[in-house]
This record gives C-alpha cells, sequence and structure tokens, in this order.
C-alpha cells in the first residue's frame, strides 16, 4: 500500500509516499481502508522534530493522526467490513496518511451520515481539542461568556460552534477577513486580535487557541471564576496550573487532546443534529501532500486542509 512518511526532520523536501505492507491487526482493533485524513498543525511540527523527544528519531516516520474511511476487516464487535467510520489516531505516531491504517477502539467511530466522509476526515482532532478544552477543562454552562482566539482555524471554528450548543455567548478574535465566517457559525462578536480596544466583558472561558496569550496578559479579561486554556505549552501555563491553580479561583490548564471513543460519538451526533459543521478551506489529492502541508503552514488557514487518499 502507499504510505506518507518523513526521511528525516526538516522541511517540506522531507516527506515521502513509499510502498509498504498493509498492516495486520491484533485484538480489538480495525483496519480501515483510508478515504481521506486532514492535515493539522501537529503533523508539521512532528516533521520539523518540534516533538523530538516524544515522536523519538526513527525514520521512516508515519503522517498524520485524522482519518475516514470504510472498514476492511474488524476485531472489534461494533464495526463490520463496510461500515464508513472516522476517528484520530492517539500518541505521537503518525499513520494516517496511507491506503490502510490499523486503529484501536478509542480511535474510532461510525462516519456521521450527513456528511461526506472526505469533509468527516476534518474533525475528529480539532473537534475533540474544542470539547475537552470547553467542556471537561471549563466546564462550559448556558449563558457562559466565551472568548475564542485564533477562532478561523481548524481548531477555533469546531470551538465556536460546540461553544454554541452548550448555549454560551461567544467572542471570537480574528482578522477582519474571517468576521463573516465566525458570525455564519453562530458567534456573537467578533473582534480583530489587532486591536487592542479592552473590551468589558469578563469571560468565563478565555480559549487560547492559537496559543500567543498567557494566562498573565488575559486575567483582567476573566470572570471571578475565569479559567484561561491554551493548546499551546509553556512552562509558565504549567506551573500556574499545578502549583496555583489549588490556592486561586481563576485557573490556567493546557488541553491535551485524547481520542476517546465516546467524545468521537457525541460529536458525531452534534454533527447529525446539523449543530456541528466541517469547514474545509481546501482539498489536496494524496500525491500534493507537500503542498497541503504548506498551506497549513501558511496559518491563514479557514477551517482545514484534507487530503483524498483512496
Ligand atoms: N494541545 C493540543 O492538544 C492541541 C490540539 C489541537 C491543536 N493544537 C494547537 O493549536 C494551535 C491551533 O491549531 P489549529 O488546527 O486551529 O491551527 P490552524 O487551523 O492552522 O489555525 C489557522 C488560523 O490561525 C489564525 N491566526 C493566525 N495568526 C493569528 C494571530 N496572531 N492571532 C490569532 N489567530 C491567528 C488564522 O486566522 P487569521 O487568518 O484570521 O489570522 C487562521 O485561521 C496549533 O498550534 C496546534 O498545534 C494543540
Amino acid at each position: 500500500m502507499k504510505k506518507a512518511i518523513i526521511k528525516g526532520f526538516g522541511k517540506t523536501d522531507q516527506l515521502d509516499i513509499v510502498d509498504l505492507s498493509i498492516p495486520s491487526i491484533k485484538e480489538q482493533e480495525v483496519l480501515v481502508r483510508v478515504v481521506a485524513a486532514s492535515v493539522n498543525p501537529k503533523d508539521t511540527f512532528i516533521r520539523k522534530g518540534r516533538y523530538k523527544a516524544l515522536t523519538g528519531s526513527r525514520f521512516p516516520m508515519g503522517v498524520g493522526f485524522d482519518y475516514s474511511g470504510i472498514v476492511e476487516q474488524s476485531n472489534i464487535s461494533a464495526f463490520q467490513k463496510g461500515d464508513a467510520v472516522f476517528g484520530m489516531v492517539n500518541g505521537w505516531a503518525g499513520k494516517t496518511f496511507a491506503e490502510f491504517v490499523a486503529v484501536g477502539k478509542n480511535e474510532i467511530s461510525h462516519a456521521p451520515k450527513n456528511i461526506e466522509l472526505t469533509d468527516a476526515a476534518s474533525i475528529p482532532l480539532v473537534a475533540q481539542t474544542a470539547l475537552q478544552a470547553l467542556r471537561d477543562i471549563g466546564k462550559i454552562k448556558e449563558g457562559f461568556h466565551v472568548c475564542i482566539n485564533g477562532a478561523s482555524g481548524g481548531v477555533g471554528t469546531m470551538a465556536i460552534q460546540i461553544a454554541k450548543s452548550f448555549g454560551a455567548i461567544v467572542t471570537t478574535l480574528t482578522s477582519p477577513a474571517n468576521f463573516d465566517l465566525c458570525k455564519s457559525l453562530g458567534a456573537d462578536f467578533s473582534l480583530d486580535y489587532a486591536d487592542k480596544t479592552v473590551t468589558k466583558t469578563q469571560y468565563d472561558i478565555y480559549f487560547d487557541v492559537f496559543g500567543n496569550q498567557s494566562f498573565q496578559s488575559v486575567k483582567n479579561l476573566l470572570s471571578k471564576k475565569g479559567v484561561y486554556i491554551s493548546t499551546v505549552p509553556s512552562k509558565r501555563l504549567l506551573w500556574r496550573q499545578f502549583f496555583i491553580n489549588p490556592f486561586s479561583n481563576q485557573k490556567a490548564a493546557l488541553v491535551i487532546v485524547q481520542s476517546k471513543y465516546h467524545q468521537l460519538e457525541w460529536i458525531k451526533k452534534l454533527i447529525e443534529l446539523d449543530k456541528l459543521k466541517p469547514i474545509i478551506d481546501s482539498i489536496y489529492p494524496f500525491t500534493d501532500i507537500v503542498n497541503a502541508q504548506s498551506r497549513v503552514e501558511s496559518k491563514r488557514t479557514k477551517g482545514k486542509v484534507v487530503v483524498t487518499i483512496n
């Protein structure tokens, strides 16, 4: 089968598509014939070696965490050959940019019935990140004021819709070119992140999706029990999360996305209720994986970049 790999750490010229054998599945695993996979900034950071300590340095290294496809072979009774599925693989070993992928029970769900599999591949990692940040960490409730910084990318477009599904009042921070997109997804207020005008709103959750703020820089925008959540780790954030949070009403936390079966199922239901829709920036053929990754590296995408495999 064809599989995308990186030959070493570096630029996109390290990407290649090679012939490898189809993976065999163990107990509680499913073999999926991949229809589409989507690109996340994580894929590009791994290629550049930013997470070397976690990925190790053994090459060739697989690429990609999100996928959609058709079950080819199953050792999990809930999934049968021919079922349409989507999901995200856990850990630091990417592998979904391939004609076949073996996945475990927390990495797969039946695909939503009302969208194309190509679109479904854009959702699992970013929607689970938004759900885990807003619901599991932020304890979002109806009427919460939520601010989303970097709202027009993969995670942000999911976060707007998920926050609205809980009945929150959502403010988005983007460039003005993306105001209409955010409003179309339900945002109540859209602000330009370059405009330093201070808002009077006290946010119950400040979700720093882009990750260029800090607890200190938004502290005055948080409500008395407000929480600052970032997608990007820093020593300062982790120190505050573990040593200051227990003594402070206002909290700071890092979200680290983990794929879980029941969360994929929750997301699938939200899509089928038409409360969560995929936002696709662009679609590339498998042979054009280099341009697909370059597009994500531009940091200018509206929603997600998808790659069609089969
Ligand atoms: N910790 C975790 O578990 C986890 C999970 C998922 C993602 N992440 C991280 O979260 C970050 C975002 O991921 P993503 O998939 O949403 O990325 P993405 O889709 O590549 O984000 C692109 C968006 O970033 C916006 N942006 C660019 N410059 C900005 C700025 N200065 N301020 C605010 N927004 C800006 C752009 O909007 P404009 O064009 O309007 O500027 C664009 O729409 C990445 O660093 C990713 O690695 C972490």
